[in-house]
């Protein structure tokens, strides 16, 4: 049978103490409700039906490039209402499964097994037992241990509060049983709400037992209601992508200390040390160390780099055996070939940095082409700009740049030569010259210095 996935995702999120929607808040640079768009895809859901309310539309507007069904529900009142809004964007036989846009962690493997219940039973519920059940519906069985109905904890009595099996809200059944039921239902309750939950009394009136199962680790169903939720889902997720990192052969010297808000792919001997990011999509060869305070972002990282502490790389692409930092930033379309070395308190943009060249020291190169074997010493800046326009500058094979030197661009620098520190380069060099534009030094003997004047 195909899958449709409805999510429901209309609700304010008070707690969170925020303008922005609850499920646009972000776990790993990611909206909360973009990672339960994900697990619904690699379920492989036909469709997907989200359903938004608050905020307007900043839910689908922020969220554009997921294409799904975004489907309004003006007014929240309640869950079984808000599942019910989907129902005429679902086609006909379809296995419907419930999931909640604040829920971000639930693994596919549970998904999967619910959805395989729901299929030989008619109904499968996710339940799971927790230590402080309070705030949660609970899940009420009868002697033989069926499932007969869910209890709201506002409408419980005191010995249905007792339960500490509670529903996490996620649900599967065919559309056609849930088109019945949400039609059924009242808001007849101490929140003048239509409950979802519900509908399991209802099933079970028809005959249908309820099949229930539980995740393999509760944070799978946690949601998130506050910002000490977000905190620990956030440091949960972030250590099952450390540990997936680990058994991948990573070594990460202390895997509560790394976030990787995205995705890399890493080679063999990988280490990495304590307080790096790495943000979007990321390729890191083998043998590569990257040093404590790193942040990485979308960038590909060749066969035995080695990027020192405080490094801050973004778009970049960096050539084997290079050295970055410590404390160098590769801004977008950084090209670094093999064997380079950028040292501290260099910034690179734009910018294609040939085989074994080094920028050591504190110098700028922007939208420029360096060649191979080029040593630029400290303090170079490539003015690039001129208030305007971008402008390129060039420099050949084995040229030596002394420190201190402004290349004024446009200007190009031929092969082999060499420019003399503290020059100001406006035009081309040839290759193989020598270039130098520094005033003459001139000495005065037995200079006096100014006195400061007396004040009385
Ligand atoms: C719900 C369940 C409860 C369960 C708990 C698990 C019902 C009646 N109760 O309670 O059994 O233990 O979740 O967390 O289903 N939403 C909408 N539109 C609405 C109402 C809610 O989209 O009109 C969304 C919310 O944004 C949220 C989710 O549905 O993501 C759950 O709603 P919430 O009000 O938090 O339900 P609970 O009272 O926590
Ligand atoms: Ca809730």
């Amino acid at each position: 049978m195909s899958l449709s996935v409805v999510i429901l995702a209309a609700g304010q999120g008070t707690r969170m103490r925020s303008a922005l929607p609850k499920v646009l808040h972000k776990l790993a640079d990611k909206p909360l409700v973009e990672h339960v768009i994900d697990s619904a895809r690699q379920l492989g859901a036909d469709d997907i039906h989200v359903i938004y309310g608050h905020g307007g539309d900043a839910v689908p507007t922020t969220l554009a490039h997921c294409k799904v069904d975004w489907v309004k529900q003006d007014e929240q009142l309640g869950t079984g209402h808000a599942v019910a809004q989907a129902i005429p964007h679902i086609p006909m036989d379809r296995q419907v499964l419930g999931l909640y846009g604040d829920v971000p962690l639930t693994s596919i493997d549970t998904l999967k097994n619910l959805i395989l219940l729901a299929q030989k039973s008619g109904f499968g519920l996710l339940t799971i037992a927790l230590e402080d059940a309070s705030g949660y519906g609970r899940i009420v069985r009868d002697e033989s241990g069926k499932v007969v109905r869910i209890v709201e904890h506002k409408d419980a009595s005191d010995t249905e509060r007792m339960i500490n099996e509670v529903n996490t809200g996620i649900l599967a059944a065919s559309r056609e049983n849930l088109a019945k039921w949400l039609e059924q239902l009242d808001n007849k309750n101490s929140q003048g709400e239509y409950y979802l939950t519900d509908i399991i009394a209802m099933a079970v009136s028809e005959g249908i037992s309820i099949s229930t199962t539980s995740p393999a680790d509760s944070h799978e169903v946690l949601g998130v209601n506050n910002k000490r939720q977000l905190a620990e889902l956030e440091r949960a997720y972030q250590l099952q992508q450390a540990n997936r990192l680990m058994d991948a052969g990573v070594t990460l010297r202390d895997p509560a200390r790394f976030d990787l808000r995205g995705s890399v792919i890493c080679g063999k001997d990988v280490i990495i040390d304590v307080n790096v990011i790495i943000q979007g999509e990321n390729q890191v060869g083998n043998d590569v160390e990257i040093g404590p305070n790193c942040l990485i972002i979308n960038s590909k990282i060749d066969d035995g780099v080695k990027i020192l502490a405080n490094s801050v790389i973004e778009n970049a692409v960096i050539g084997k055996n290079s050295r970055v930092g410590p404390f160098a930033r590769l801004r977008p379309e950084a090209q670094l070939s093999e064997e380079t070395h950028i040292g501290n308190f260099v910034e690179v943009k734009k910018s294609r940095i040939g085989k074994g060249s080094k920028v050591n020291h504190l110098s700028y190169v922007g939208d420029s082409i360096v060649g191979s074997n080029v040593n630029i010493g400290a303090g170079t800046i490539t003015c690039n700009y001129d208030g305007a326009n971008k402008h390129l500058t060039e420099i050949g094979d084995n040229v030596f740049v002394g420190s201190d030197t402004q290349f004024i661009a446009p200007v190009k620098i031929g092969e082999g030569a060499t420019i003399a520190a503290g020059s100001t380069i406006t035009k081309e060099v040839d290759a193989g010259a020598l270039a130098l534009s520094r005033v003459k030094q001139i000495s005065k003997s037995g200079w006096k210095r100014p006195q400061k004047k007396k004040t009385d």
